[in-house]
This record gives structure tokens, C-alpha cells and sequence, in this order.
């Protein structure tokens, strides 16, 4: 693949695909780390003298029609103030052609508005292609979808190059399936065995020790013990014994329980064998905790997915919050991706205290099922760097 560092772009209309998908709240932006990290992409195609166009979706608007709650409009205010001193203007009609000058740069409006981006319609993936020169492809969170913009434009542009996100996202992936230090822990939380059994058995090939919360955890634990109202998928719980049997899982031994799914529901820790038909697990109990951080002490590499509980209520946030501070404060190499893991680390303040935070949330999972997302290979078509 061509690397976007090793490429001319000098006065050239540069397409480049970001993640800018990033939370929005009342016009605020409420977590600007996909931003942040799409930044020095920006900043080396201003190096480069390049006509600078910038392309994202922003949250799942329907096809072919604006809604202003998706659109791009708050990340293009942050990116000028983080660019201070560059000319960079926002576009809302674009599909018919952009005037720009070099070191300028355009943000489009979220490219899901345009009828047929997710669909990857032909029509669409060649109007952007007439935009540019040069595409370059850096949105890693958004590398497993097969879109106009991320994957359809490839089809008709003259070049095309992987983003230096893209790029290193990839690398730091690879590297834990080559040669990781042992012991491996992997910790996978989040609400379904189903979507991410693929995931589970991928990670249980290389993992020492895998630790599960979240609904994940509940669907396991169904196999012994009655678990009230809470939630698991009882059409899974096969599958979930056959994972079982490979003797890594460690399960939960007790859980903070509610009466209902609520902010203001009570927590009350209960051994997992005594649960009442009228309770819900909501997190981890503390025996739990226990036995998960002795696990992540001895660990050498964690690889990190998903909440051990329904952290968005207080008092159902310990086990995440322990099992997330445990994480940070190991010596091994840690890894976590997600959306709602990049949320823990950042409600708990532990952004420098993981080894790498990846963007990806979807992407993330499906690279580690894969070991390869579909665009990579269609970049390896373009070959020369001239
Ligand atoms: C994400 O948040 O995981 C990416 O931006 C992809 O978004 P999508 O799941 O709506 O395609």
C-alpha cells in the first residue's frame, strides 16, 4: 500500500476520508478524540501544499436527507479553531465540484446525507472521485463499512494512499497477533454474546485468560444459574458452552444487582447463585473485582472491549471503574477500543495511562475477527507513488 507520507500532493485536490464521528450533545462536542487524532493527517497534508478536502459521516442520518443534528457542522467549527491561521471553509453543496486553493482546506458536510453513500452507489462514489486527485483513506473506525466514500471512490480515482491513522491503527493491531507477550488477558464486556461470538472465539485462540462482564457474562453465567430479570441470550448459551471449554473463561462469581433498569435503582451484590426471579445484574460484585484484577496484575498484554456493567448509572459503575483503573495502573502493554471503553477512559481520566486507545469501535472488533478489512486490500491496487 501506498503510505500518504510517501506521496506528492502538491497542489493537488486531496479526498481524505476521516472519522469524525464523534459525539455531539446540544451542539457540544462531548468526546473530540476521533478529531484529535485525525489532526496530524491534516497537518501533513498542509505540509504537503495539498488542496486539503475533508470527508466524514457523522452518526446514521436517513439516506438522502439533512437533518441537523447530523450534521458536520460542530466538528468543522472545532477544526478552525484548532487550525487557527489556515483558510478552511465548510460546504454543504459539493457533489457538483469545490473550488479550493492549495494549503486551504474544505469540510464536507456528513457524507450520509448524500443519497447512496451507504449502499456504496456507483453514481455517488464517482461524483466524489471527481473531486480529487489523490484519495486517502484514514478513517479506521469506519474501515469495516463498504461505502461510497470509504471503499466506492477507490474504484475510480487514479490514486489512492492509506493515511498515516489508518496506517498505524493497522500496526499496532498486527503486532499483538505477532509475537504478543504472555500471559494475554483479554476483557470483553457489552450487552451481546451474538455480536461479538466471532470476536470471543478469535481472542480465546491467543488469549491466556479471557474476563467477561456486561450481558456477555450473563448469558455464561445462564448456563448454571437463574439470573432474574436480567439480560443474556438464551439462544446462544450453546455456543457459550463450547466457548466455555476451552477453560480460559473466568467468570463471574457475584454481581451488583437492581430491581429495574434505572438510574435510580438501588444496587444491592448478590453471589451469583442467589439470584431473586425479580433482579437484574447491572455490573460486577466486588469477590469479582478481586479475582479479575489478580488476573490483570500477572498479565503481560490486555487487550481491552467493552464495560463490565451499566456504567452510565453511578451506582452500578464500581466494577467497570475498578477493572478500568486496574487495567491503567498494569505494567503490561494495554490495548482497548470501542465506543463505550473509550467513554470509561475518559470518564475516569485514564487516556495516558493506556498503552494505545484505538479509534475504532465496530473496526476494531471486526480486524481483530478478520485480521483484514476490505479496503486494505482494494488500496493495494494502487502502486506507484508518482
Ligand atoms: C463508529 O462509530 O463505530 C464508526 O464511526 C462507524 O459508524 P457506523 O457504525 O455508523 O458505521
Amino acid at each position: 500500500m501506498i503510505h500518504m507520507k510517501d506521496i506528492d500532493l502538491e497542489n493537488k485536490r486531496v479526498f481524505i476520508r476521516l472519522d469524525l464521528n464523534v459525539p455531539i450533545k446540544n451542539k457540544k462536542i462531548i468526546s473530540s478524540e476521533r478529531i484529535d487524532r485525525s489532526i496530524p493527517t491534516i497537518k501533513l497534508a498542509l505540509k504537503k501544499n495539498a488542496k486539503i478536502i475533508l470527508a466524514s459521516h457523522l452518526g446514521r442520518p436517513k439516506e438522502g436527507q439533512y437533518e441537523k443534528k447530523f450534521s458536520l457542522f460542530p466538528v468543522f467549527e472545532y477544526l478552525k479553531k484548532k487550525l487557527s491561521g489556515i483558510k478552511i471553509t465548510f460546504s454543504k453543496n459539493y457533489l457538483k465540484g469545490i473550488k479550493i486553493k492549495s494549503n486551504e482546506i474544505v469540510v464536507l458536510e456528513n457524507v450520509r446525507f448524500n443519497y447512496g453513500e451507504i449502499k456504496n452507489n456507483i453514481d455517488l462514489s464517482k461524483k466524489y472521485s471527481n473531486l480529487c486527485d489523490i484519495f486517502v483513506m484514514d478513517a479506521f473506525a469506519t474501515a469495516h463499512r463498504i461505502e461510497s466514500s470509504t471503499y466506492g471512490i477507490c474504484d475510480f480515482v487514479k490514486k489512492a494512499c492509506i493515511g498515516p491513522l489508518l496506517y498505524s491503527e493497522i500496526k499496532i493491531l498486527k503486532s499483538i497477533f505477532n509475537k504478543p507477550l504472555h500471559p494475554i488477558v483479554t476483557i470483553v464486556g457489552g450487552a451481546k454474546v451474538s455480536t461479538k461470538f466471532k470476536l470471543l472465539n478469535t481472542l480465546l485462540k491467543i488469549t491466556d485468560t479471557m474476563l467477561v462482564g456486561g450481558g456477555i457474562a450473563n448469558t455464561f453465567i445462564s448456563i448454571h444459574y437463574s439470573i432474574g430479570k436480567s439480560l443474556y441470550e438464551k439462544s446462544f448459551q450453546e455456543k457459550a458452552k463450547e466457548l466455555c471449554e476451552t477453560n480460559k473463561i473466568l467468570l463471574p462469581v457475584d454481581s451488583r444487582v437492581g430491581k429495574s433498569y434505572s438510574i435510580k435503582s438501588e444496587s444491592k451484590t448478590k453471589s451469583i447463585s442467589n439470584i431473586l426471579p425479580n433482579e437484574e445484574i447491572l455490573d460486577i460484585g466486588d469477590k469479582t473485582i478481586e479475582n479479575y484484577k489478580k488476573v490483570i496484575k500477572k498479565a503481560k498484554t490486555i487487550i481491552w472491549n467493552g464495560p463490565m456493567g451499566v456504567f452510565e448509572f453511578p451506582n452500578f459503575r464500581k466494577g467497570t471503574e475498578k477493572i478500568a483503573k486496574s487495567i491503567a495502573n498494569s505494567s503490561s502493554f494495554s490495548i482497548a477500543g470501542g465506543g463505550d471503553t473509550i467513554a470509561v477512559i475518559e470518564l475516569f481520566n485514564l487516556k495516558n495511562k493506556i498503552s494505545y486507545i484505538s479509534t475504532g469501535g465496530g473496526s476494531f472488533l471486526k480486524f481483530i475477527e478478520n485480521k483484514t478489512l476490505p479496503i486494505l486490500d482494494k488500496l493495494k491496487n494502487f502502486k506507484t507513488t508518482t
